[in-house]
């Protein structure tokens, strides 16, 4: 297994990160404090999530020094016209001169009122986070995309000048979305795994085969969804927890055999599922990369 990956820009990122969708204001700036206290170096969250305040009050609580922690946001849907304000109100929110990732959380602009913004092209976005980041490489040290399916990528990489470092997208044995890794693999972008357990209440955690392997190796099951990323090439892994015994356990990775991987890919073919399944689908005639 890998405790890091190093990015097409040089940077490394650490494998295992701290997710924060979901995590509250009033409990995730003590997530992010423990998280970080206790041994995690890579922390994500966006802009949408509403927390960046609080996320950026747990990275100073804890007192480790800006410099050891690998800190993720996202662009918000609604400011995908607005790329350099967004960027700015993102940095001053999380309280930090920089991060260390830039991610366009969809390939979907949006109105302020919420609704698909479908006279802008989120082409034009990529130019203007490409813009920033050359123009500003102290506040951005890399550019990525979050969401993103293989027709996403091919139209992004026709045009790109700037290759993004990651795609963030959701992974997990009921969910494994085969054709974006193979794609990204081949083209050096790193994958982020969000929701690596399911998110809420997953099935994954009783089921059955995720327990036996679990058994095998003496850990929770959690601990082998999150280590199936970290015994992948090009991958790195979110598990989302605001419980000190979870976030603890979460960061223990095993080294899992062929065979294990191999069992574990089989779930999906019964159990198939996606957390992340707003009705956004189609969203604006943008298209929401389904896991096939
Ligand atoms: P909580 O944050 O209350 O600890 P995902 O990372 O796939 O999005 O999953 C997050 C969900 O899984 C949250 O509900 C989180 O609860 C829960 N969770 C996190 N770690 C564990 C664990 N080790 N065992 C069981 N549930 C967990």
């Amino acid at each position: 297994a890998t405790t890091s990956v190093t990015l097409n820009t040089g940077a490394i990122m650490p494998t295992v990160g701290l997710g924060t969708w979901k995590s509250a204001p009033g409990e995730v700036e003590h997530a992010v404090e423990f998280a970080l206290k206790n041994g995690y170096t890579h922390i994500d969250t966006a802009a949408a999530y509403q927390n960046e305040p609080e996320v950026g009050q747990g990275l100073k609580a804890s007192g480790v020094p800006r410099e050891s922690v690998f800190l993720t946001t996202k662009l918000n849907n609604p400011d995908q016209r607005h790329v350099p304000q967004a960027l700015e109100a993102s940095l001053s929110k999380l309280g930090t001169p920089y991060i260390d990732l830039w991610l366009m959380h969809w390939p979907a602009p949006m109105t302020k009122d919420g609704k698909a913004d479908k006279a802008y092209d989120w082409l034009d976005t990529w130019k203007s986070m490409e813009d920033v980041y050359l123009a500003h490489p102290e506040k951005v040290k890399a550019i990525g995309v979050s969401n993103f399916s293989v027709e996403f990528l091919e139209r992004l990489l026709k045009v790109a000048k700037v290759v993004p470092a990651v795609n963030q997208i959701e992974l997990h044995p009921s969910c494994p979305q085969d054709d974006v890794v193979e794609y990204c693999q081949k083209k050096g972008i790193i994958l982020t795994a969000y929701s690596p357990l399911g998110s809420d209440n997953s099935p994954l955690l009783k089921n059955p085969v995720v327990n036996k392997i679990a058994d095998k190796y003496s850990v929770p099951p959690a601990n082998i969804l999150i280590s199936l990323h970290a015994n992948k090439p090009g991958h790195t892994v979110l598990p989302k927890s605001v419980t000190n015994a979870r976030i603890l356990n979460n960061a223990k990775i095993v080294d899992l055999t062929e065979e294990d991987i191999a069992e574990l890919h089989k779930i999906n073919e019964t159990h198939h599922f996606r957390a992340c399944h707003p009705a956004w689908t189609g969203w604006g005639g943008l298209g929401f990369p389904d896991c096939k």
